[in-house]
């Protein structure tokens, strides 16, 4: 065994059959010491590798649970830093590609989530008035941010009883930094969009006036997902002239006027789920990540289901997919020889907080 790890640059140019074989012998060898978790947006070349698949929370829950040495997150960095967050801590969480991160979860950064909380307590008091709730689509800091604040992480399953949870503390949730998941949750809730105001991070005071940050109860963080956000209300419309009979689902990161038309709103696994359930030959526009949805339509043919991705445009989520066989293989032969590469570490005072946070999201659901 030599102390240097493998180069990526030997597996880069690899064929995906080649990495294949790797990547199993890796494992064979490596046992029960590795798990592989896979996000439902993972490509069919690396989620046919996990150990493990499922929507944020299910891997959270996983990845708290789990007794390997070894955690390889096949998902975004957020991801992996929940995974080391929540294991012990002799336990790696492992990312395949470093720069797969989430572009929704860098809308909010520490700095300026700090400032908003700072503007609003000029406004409100905030610790006794506002529960700051993170979506888990966000960085550790953020999470420590709302542990030391008394707040809590949602997932896309979990938005409405986190919401619930918030407001029997605080009559105002800061929410971030997802504004559909917000608005989509609150509005379901029975929280009219008036009272439901978006904080615009790039403005002093978020562009809103005292008036509307006393009126809101929910406070939206400007963000979004640039995948769900290429979703439209006239895709259904269009769809639905020729196929009238369509059943319609989206992630709750979808816009609003896109889940209003929606038959059913659901996390990942929910719409897996929700489709794999529904009777034979039924017809579903869903709305969410391609990789999912054609996985999900391979599935269901054999049902006589019929499974259309909602936008005419491929729309993938470009930093899933950055994990390929060639990063999961090199990886796991670095593993097999005792060498750890792409460990992701949160550090200690970042996150005990964040711990506080998410244990606290997990006693909730
Ligand atoms: P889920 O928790 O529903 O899997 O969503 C994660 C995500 O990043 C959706 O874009
Ligand atoms: Fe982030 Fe959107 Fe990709 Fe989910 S689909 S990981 S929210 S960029």
């Amino acid at each position: 065994m030599s102390a240097f790890a493998l180069p990526l640059e030997d597996y880069a140019l690899l064929p995906d059959d080649d990495c294949d074989r790797l990547i199993v012998a890796a494992k064979q060898r490596l046992g029960s010491r590795c798990v592989i978790l896979g996000h439902h947006y993972q490509r069919d070349e690396v989620f046919r590798h996990a150990d493990f698949t499922g929507d944020s929370l299910k891997l959270s829950r996983l990845a708290a649970q789990s007794e390997a040495s070894y955690i390889v997150f096949c998902g975004v960095h957020f991801m992996a830093e929940v995974a080391d967050i929540l294991s012990r801590p002799e336990q790696i969480a492992i990312l395949p590609d470093l720069a797969a991160g989430c572009s929704m979860a860098d809308m909010a950064n520490l700095v300026n989530v700090e400032r908003c909380w700072q503007e609003l307590a000029t406004v409100v008091d905030v610790e006794s008035t506002v529960t700051p709730v993170t979506y888990i689509n966000s960085a550790a800091d953020l999470k420590a941010f709302c542990g030391n604040h008394g707040g809590i992480v949602c997932t896309s399953s979990n938005a409405r009883k986190i919401l619930e949870w918030s407001f029997a503390r605080r009559r105002k949730v800061l929410f971030f930094p997802d504004q559909h998941l917000g608005r989509n949750t609150g509005y379901r809730m029975g929280i009219p969009l008036e009272q439901m105001a978006v904080w615009d991070y790039t403005r002093p005071m978020g562009g809103l006036t005292e008036e509307q940050i006393e009126k809101a109860r929910i406070l939206l963080w400007k963000g979004f997902c640039s995948v769900h956000q290429m979703f439209r209300p006239e895709h259904i419309d269009r769809f639905k002239a020729e196929y009238p009979e369509t059943l319609v689902i989206a992630h709750p990161e979808a816009a609003f006027e896109v889940c209003e038309k929606a038959d059913y709103i659901g996390s990942t696994e929910s719409i897996l789920a929700t489709v794999k359930a529904a009777p034979p030959n039924t017809r579903w526009l869903v709305a969410t990540e391609l990789n999912l949805v054609n996985r999900l339509h391979q599935e269901c043919k054999a049902d006589g289901k019929h499974v259309h991705f909602m936008s005419p445009t491929v729309c993938m989520c470009s930093t899933m997919f950055r994990t390929d066989p060639q990063h999961l293989a090199w990886i796991l032969e670095n593993l097999a020889e005792g060498r750890v590469v792409n460990r992701i570490e949160v550090p200690e005072v970042v996150a005990r907080p964040a711990r506080q946070a998410l244990d606290a999201m997990l006693s909730v659901v």
